[in-house]
């Protein structure tokens, strides 16, 4: 593929480069741009975290998941971009000298890289912008005190205006021949393409898609990157519904779903990092079929409708009818999904989210929990969950042990009895069944509590 960017600001303009070449391999081994480390090699640790701009801002991502297709027609800042032309450090690199937030140094590129990206924008909250970073020698009081000092401090001049260098409208990437990887500026043209090539790989955010490469070796053959078709990304609210793109990102969810359902928000606060959530995509969050993909019992809960669509011809179904098992969805060769819409209606949901680590990391159970009620009782219950079953699944023997009664302990407590009909939970690495069921039927009575004004935080913990 044919790809132009602009790298620490300089322009690149690259022929004939694989799809599936990341861009930590190409600083790494073309350009011999070495601070940007390789520690995972799955999205997990941020050693190489890299600052991407574009029209609409700029983002820490994982270089190691992100293929080179996917930064065509931006500006990448490397950790050798950050300090001044003139050699003066970065505010963020001198204060992890003055705070002593580095010991090896294996890190310390990754965690530079997004303090400047969370200090250019003027984001404070430390802990949730370092959550994709991991240190294993310094501890992290260092590295947080470093942070706080660093934003205090003005942006360097030169990365002010990273946005603005972008040279106008860059083409989508172009290959040559029938089944060359391609890069579709429109719905429309991924729509005419993947309807001629039903076989082949769609790559949206890569979080998934980039460990099949990274991990599994896997050849992907044809593949499409969604990154440039702008229609599909952004959420647009009318009276009656939220309608997302699928390509938009679990950040941008994040930010528009908190004013409708903001224990939604709170719970996509715990998804991946802040690295994952700006690549991932809602899109590839349904569409891989995941148990245990966090938005999915969220968007069951709220009636969500999944918008597909084949050539020219779509079709809408509820998303709880495209998981039919594990691993089948209801999705035809060719077929892709092109959005979620999400009812408007008053807030009951709660979602609680269990992992073993409190950022980045998968669910063993994700419970999400919509009543509707009237005077003193329940007339109707949505509830999904996920790492339940093979697929994110409604509780269909809970909900009806709920409807009809009063929003009491006692109607909770005889919905947690019920709730075992409901599901026979997998034991592995994350749960076992019976740890998994005890869980899914606390987060019943737990959903009780805090629709009672007993006080409960999604975060757990508090600052
Ligand atoms: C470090 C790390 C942490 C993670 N943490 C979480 C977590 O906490 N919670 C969670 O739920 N997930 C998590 N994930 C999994 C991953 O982020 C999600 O599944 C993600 O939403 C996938 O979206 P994507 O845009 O990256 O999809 P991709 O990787 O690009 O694609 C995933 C699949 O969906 C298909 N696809 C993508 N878009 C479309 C479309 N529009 N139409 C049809 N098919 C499409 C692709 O072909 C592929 O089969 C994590 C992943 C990593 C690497
Ligand atoms: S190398 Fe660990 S996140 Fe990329
Ligand atoms: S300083 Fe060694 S891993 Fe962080």
């Amino acid at each position: 593929m044919d790809i132009t960017f602009l790298l620490n600001g300089e322009t690149v303009a690259l022929k004939g480069v694989s799809p599936t070449t990341t861009l930590l391999d190409w600083l790494r081994e073309d350009r011999h741009l070495t601070g940007t480390k390789e520690g995972c090699n799955e999205g997990d640790c941020g050693a190489c975290t890299v600052m991407v701009t574009d029209d609409s801002g700029s983002r820490a991502l994982n270089g190691c998941i992100l293929f080179l297709p996917q930064v065509n027609g931006t500006h990448v800042t490397t950790v050798e971009g950050l300090a001044a032309p003139d050699g003066k450090l970065h505010p963020a690199q001198q204060a992890m000298i003055d705070h002593h937030g580095s010991q090896c140094g294996f890190c310390t590129p990754g965690f530079v890289v997004s303090m400047a990206t969370a200090h250019l924008n003027g984001a404070t909250d430390h802990d949730t912008q370092l959550s994709g970073n991991l240190c294993r020698c310094t501890g992290y009081a260092p590295i947080i005190r470093a942070a706080e000092a660093t934003a205090s401090q003005p942006v360097p001049s030169h990365l002010l205006h990273l946005s603005s260098t972008i040279p106008g409208e860059s083409p989508p990437a172009t290959g040559a021949g029938p089944h060359s990887p391609v890069q579709p500026g429109s719905a429309d043209a991924l729509a005419a393409w993947y309807a001629q090539n039903p076989d082949a790989t769609l790559i949206a955010g890569a979080t998934d898609v980039g460990l099949w490469v990274t991990k599994q070796f896997r050849p992907l053959g044809p593949v499409a990157f969604l990154n440039r078709c702008a229609d599909l990304n952004g959420v647009t609210v009318t009276q009656d519904a939220l309608r997302i793109g699928a390509m938009t990102t679990l950040t941008e969810v994040e930010t528009a779903i908190a004013p409708y359902h903001p224990s939604f928000a709170a719970m996509i606060r715990r998804y991946g990092s802040v690295q994952v959530r700006n690549a991932a995509t809602i899109g590839g969050n349904i569409a891989n079929g995941s148990p245990i993909g966090d938005s999915p019992p969220a968007l069951i809960a709220l009636n969500a409708r999944l918008h597909l669509r084949h050539g020219d011809s779509r079709r809408s179904i509820p998303l709880e009818d495209f998981f039919i098992a594990y691993g089948k969805q209801d999705r035809a060769p060719g077929e892709f999904v092109e959005a979620i819409t999400v009812p408007r209606q008053p807030d009951s949901l709660r979602c609680y989210k269990l992992s073993k680590r409190f950022d980045q990391d998968i669910s063993a159970v994700c419970g999400c929990i919509s009543l509707t009620r009237e005077g003193g009782s329940i007339t109707g219950a949505r509830i999904a969950f996920g790492g339940m079953a093979g697929t994110p699944k409604r509780a269909a023997a809970a909900e009806a042990a709920l409807t009809g009664q009063p929003f009491t302990e006692d109607s909770f407590r005889a919905a947690m009895t019920a709730l075992q009909r409901d599901f026979e939970p997998l034991s592995d690495m994350r749960a076992s069944a019976a740890y998994r069921m005890q869980s899914a039927q606390n987060m019943l009575l737990r959903y009780f509590h805090d629709l009672s004004g007993t006080a409960t935080n999604v975060l757990e913990v508090t600052p």
